[in-house]
């Protein structure tokens, strides 16, 4: 088997906290029970470039259970849990092409390892896999019979290449489904970006002033568990909605110029580039803590700061300190501008990614069912497999709802009766 991770010696420390993980994450270990008796993916190859933790791992598990073969790469060279990456090779036979900070050139050749597989289903978070197959391998586009991808800023990406008319294979956004971005994007990234930066610096957020630019799902959730620390929470944002959305929800609004000097730290969600510049940088107080937690390294622009710093060392891991020329001023950067939440501490919390995980497994079997039938362009999550999942999740929570009576269903489903 092919394979090339950090040190195999790790595998039992691996598979020990992918089995606490996998404790949360009751809806992927019943559909991994189907998966072991039906066995829908039975020999189809699949391309997984997914970051490397213990969720994916129990991922990988429910793929393999349904009998496809797994190959899995990292989607970020700064995510991937080296224990993890040994464990899938060694306990699961799994080929797993993933070290953790990892550079550009090893990033592309684990990518290219996966592509050599010729994969016929590619499943991406940031559509990497899926770009560089189209880009530099469009022979292997025959095999494909379609992808995933998992996270906003690869839907948006590949929702570009559609309306380019460089989409070749049908792909389903995962991120779109409600039992994704609902939990995943809003309670994930809220929990585990707070995780990132507390583990980074140890700092108090209780008292601060914590700055979000972007107001997504994602920023909603950043926001609300800065504010739930006890931190006066700032929202910037482009989009009037989101700013009114923000600003009832009782956050402060204002243009990132202004939240600049007054902000302790600040973290950008937004998925675009260069939202903190050299200008926002300079107007900052000394000892500005900022970091990202958007899908790529894009949103703070590094390489203007490093231009206009006399100095930079790393203070503590994640943490690096930049003085600016101009003022002397200190600013500190966490994770390299990589996403804080996978890069300083371990991602989203399991039982948040059982149901994302358990939208990526029903939606591989759902290609292999549909093939050859499937739209070519990027579609949702069929919504019966969405709201399935919900109730799965409910129900292994401990929580039961009511249902419509006739009488309810029969009003709702008419137009005579009204004042
Ligand atoms: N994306 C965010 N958190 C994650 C996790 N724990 N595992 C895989 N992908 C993630």
């Amino acid at each position: 088997m092919n394979y090339d991770v950090k040190d195999l010696a790790l595998a039992k420390k691996g598979d020990d906290r992918i089995e606490w993980a996998a404790q949360s994450m009751p809806v992927l270990t019943q559909i991994k029970k189907r998966f072991l008796e039906e066995k829908p993916l039975n020999g189809i190859r699949l391309g997984l470039c997914l970051h490397v933790t213990t969720e994916t791992a129990s991922l990988c598990r429910t793929l393999k259970a349904g009998g496809a073969e797994v190959h899995l790469c990292a989607s970020n060279p700064l995510s991937t849990q080296d224990d993890v990456a040994a464990a899938l090779v060694k306990s699961d036979e799994i080929s797993v092409h993933a070290i953790k900070a990892e550079d550009h050139d090893t990033y592309y050749k684990h990518i290219y390892s996966v592509l050599a597989i010729k994969p016929q289903i590619t499943m991406d978070d940031g559509a990497d896999l899926l770009s560089t197959l189209h880009s530099e391998k469009p022979e292997l586009l025959k095999e494909v019979l379609g992808g995933t991808e998992e996270t906003t800023t690869g839907v948006i990406r590949l929702k570009a290449m559609a309306h380019d008319g460089a989409l070749k294979y049908p792909v389903i956004a995962v991120n779109d489904a409600m039992t994704k971005h609902l939990f995943d994007n809003r309670y994930g990234t809220g929990q585990s970006t707070i995780d990132g930066i507390i583990r980074a610096t140890n700092r108090l957020l209780a008292g601060s002033t914590f700055v979000v630019a972007g107001y997504g799902w994602c920023g909603r959730g950043v926001a609300k568990r800065a504010d739930g620390q006890g931190a006066r929470v700032i929202v910037t944002e482009v989009d009037p909605l989101k700013a009114l959305e923000a600003i009832m929800d009782g956050f402060q609004v204002m243009p990132l110029s202004q939240a600049a000097s007054i902000g302790d730290f600040f973290v950008t969600v937004t998925g675009d580039i260069n939202v903190i510049r050299q200008e926002h940088f300079e107007q900052m107080k000394s000892g500005a803590i900022v970091c990202n937690s958007g899908h790529f390294n894009v949103e703070l622009d590094l390489g203007t700061l490093a231009q206009n710093s006399s100095h930079r060392r790393n203070i503590r891991e994640y943490v690096e300190e930049f003085t600016l020329k101009s003022s002397g001023k200190l600013i500190y950067i966490l994770a390299e501008g990589r996403l804080i939440n996978l890069a300083a501490a371990e991602g989203h919390p399991s039982s948040v990614m059982d149901m994302s995980f358990a939208n990526q497994a029903l939606a591989a079997e759902y290609v292999v069912k549909n093939q050859g039938k499937l739209p070519l362009k990027v579609f949702p999550v069929p919504e019966d497999i969405d709201k399935e999942i919900a109730r799965l999740k409910l129900a292994s929570m401990g929580f039961s709802i009511d249902k419509l009576t006739p009488e309810q269903e029969k009003y709702l489903a008419s137009w005579t009766s009204g004042t």
